[in-house]
């Protein structure tokens, strides 16, 4: 289907009430301009809080959560409850939203130990309860947006040892790369990739996979900029069309302006 954009938006760059209505309200302008809309939300930081609350340490690599059987009931409770606050959010905006975790749309495979590089060094990490998307049911998700139905899609996954944690940039991916969206879209708290984190004018606002894959071995882009962009090299191989990251905080417009030709912001990231 034309048309489709997958918004991905994480709990730093979208806060409360207030951010959300302001977002939901945008995306019923789009929505009315004829797009179709597929929404994956995270919770980073809303999950950092419960767990410290109740006595857990948040450890990350490389931007994505060490996820034991405990970290898992938070992360899974934190987001469901998100989940809910967002589709009130689009029902207020008079969008017609529905709640989905992504096992209800999607098939996931458990990450295996793996190397990964931190400040230039290998380390092999066990992710535990952390998945990836491996298939999509198109049909189920087709079917929601032909009757103008928004998915508003939590990033829990599962296979058959049990639920799954997944980054939700990864989630988003592997979404936006079994439908073959037109753009993906990810919604965050920073303006796009910048040179320098301190610095909004060192903004890029336009790269190659190979310029990424250059910011990453010089540390540039590290944290959670890291699942980020290996989100949009997912989707950009997968055939999605336009990949970009723009900031939540913007006053002017998050997404308003996304389907007006010539009108760019954020960074767009191509093959
Ligand atoms: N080169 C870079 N340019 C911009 N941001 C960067 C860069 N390198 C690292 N970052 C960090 O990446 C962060 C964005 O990723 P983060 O995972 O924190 O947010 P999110 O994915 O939007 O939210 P969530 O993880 O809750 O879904 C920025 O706030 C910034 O601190
Ligand atoms: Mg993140």
């Amino acid at each position: 289907m034309d048309d489709i954009y997958l918004l991905k938006f994480g709990g730093n760059a979208i806060k409360g009430k207030e951010d959300l209505d302001r977002l939901s309200k945008e995306v019923a302008g789009l929505i009315k301009d004829g797009a179709k809309i597929i929404m994956v939300h995270g919770g980073g930081p809303e999950i950092n809080a419960e767990m410290e609350r109740i006595g857990l340490v948040p450890k990350k690599v490389a931007g994505l959560r060490i996820t034991d059987d405990a970290v898992l009931e938070v992360a899974e409770r934190v987001l469901r409850d998100i989940n809910v606050q967002v589709v009130d959010a689009m029902v207020r905006a008079n969008i017609d939203a529905v709640g989905l975790a992504g096992y209800d749309v999607a098939s996931f495979e458990r990450k295996k130990p793996y190397l990964v590089k931190e400040n230039g060094e290998d380390v092999l990490v066990d992710l535990v309860n952390v998945g990836e998307v491996t298939d999509v049911d198109l049909g189920a998700i087709e079917d929601l947006l032909m009757k103008g139905v928004t998915p508003v899609i939590y990033p829990i996954g599962q296979d058959d040892r049990g639920h799954l944690n997944v980054n939700a940039d990864s989630m988003a991916s592997g979404i936006a790369a079994g439908i073959r969206c037109r753009e993906m879209i990810q919604i965050t708290d920073v303006p796009g990739i910048l040179l320098d984190i301190d610095d909004s004018s060192s903004l890029q606002t336009l790269l190659t996979l190979a310029q990424v894959d250059g910011l990453i071995a010089d540390g540039t882009i590290s944290g959670g900029m890291i699942p980020k962009v290996e989100a949009c090299r997912r989707a950009l191989l997968a055939g999605v069309s336009k990949v970009r990251m723009v900031n939540g905080k913007d006053k002017k417009s998050i997404v308003s302006d996304v389907m007006q030709e010539g009108v760019e912001h954020g960074t767009v990231i191509t093959k």
